[in-house]
């Protein structure tokens, strides 16, 4: 039984100061984390002071991105040795917004997938699809060749951990969420090349979310499809009470 994974993406959203009163409104009233683990993933400037006043709540506090190297000359990045030793347990990877604004590339994605396990965080790896892919002849392949790429010489023993999220760009931030066949389609396909790279144990024990406009009214459809095992929110994770929501759909 895959246990079902609600998360938010802040993306460079919030101050610190709305980020620990966001904590401190939501504690208490999560699910337990035996039924439905829950996760926020905030801007690195956020991450100490929301560790500090989360350490009684179930919610897990994930990293937005992370850079593939543990340290050196990068100006401006951010260590993934450095957020799992201030505690940090998760780390979205290959978001949509990164591919498309920061030019990551597959291979970029899979080196920081590594150093990701490397430093034992769970990456939370995001498969993206724009309107015009969607509308094209390899629109298959090119959710398949996202999974395929970013988890090369990833092994089996790595694999069943992790976090995989469909986001489509051309629901993202549009209002225009994928109705529930287009998302169940996008994270069966996700779930299948797990399945091909595998085994269908692996593909049954992955956790597949969807993103992409999801908010209350949509929540419930989503989460009833038989591939999807939860949502990655951006918009409807910035208020505690939308977050609650989404977060006791189940
Ligand atoms: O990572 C989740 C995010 O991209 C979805 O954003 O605002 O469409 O829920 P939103």
């Amino acid at each position: 039984m895959r246990i079902p994974f609600i998360a938010g993406n802040w993306k460079m959203n919030l101050s610190v100061d709305e980020a620990i009163n966001f904590l401190n409104t939501i504690n208490g009233k999560l699910p337990d984390p035996k039924v439905t683990e829950t996760c926020i993933a905030a801007s690195p400037l956020f991450l100490e002071s929301m560790l500090e006043h989360n350490t009684n709540s179930p919610l897990i506090i994930a990293a937005e991105n992370c850079f593939y190297e543990d340290e050196g000359a990068y100006t401006g990045e951010t260590s993934p040795k450095a957020l799992a030793e201030m505690g940090v347990t998760h780390v979205i990877i290959g978001h949509s917004e990164r591919r498309k604004y920061f030019n990551e590339t597959d291979d970029i994605i899979n080196k920081k997938v590594h150093a990701a396990f490397r430093n034992h965080l769970t990456p939370i790896i995001c498969c993206d699809e724009t309107m015009s892919r969607r509308q094209s002849a390899d629109r298959i392949s090119w959710v398949v060749s996202q999974v395929t790429n970013a988890l090369k010489s990833v092994t089996a023993q790595q694999a069943k951990n992790i976090i995989l999220a469909y986001e489509p760009s051309w629901a993202i931030g549009s209002g225009k969420t994928a109705s529930t066949d287009e998302a169940e389609e996008g994270c069966y396909l996700i779930r299948q090349t797990i399945a091909d790279l595998y085994s269908d144990d692996i593909a049954n024990q992955v956790r597949v979310l969807y993103g992409g406009s999801v908010n209350d009214d949509n929540a419930d459809d989503i989460l009833a499809q038989t591939d999807i095992d939860g949502v990655l929110a951006g918009g409807a994770s910035l208020k505690p009470d939308s977050f609650l929501k989404l977060a006791n759909f189940l």
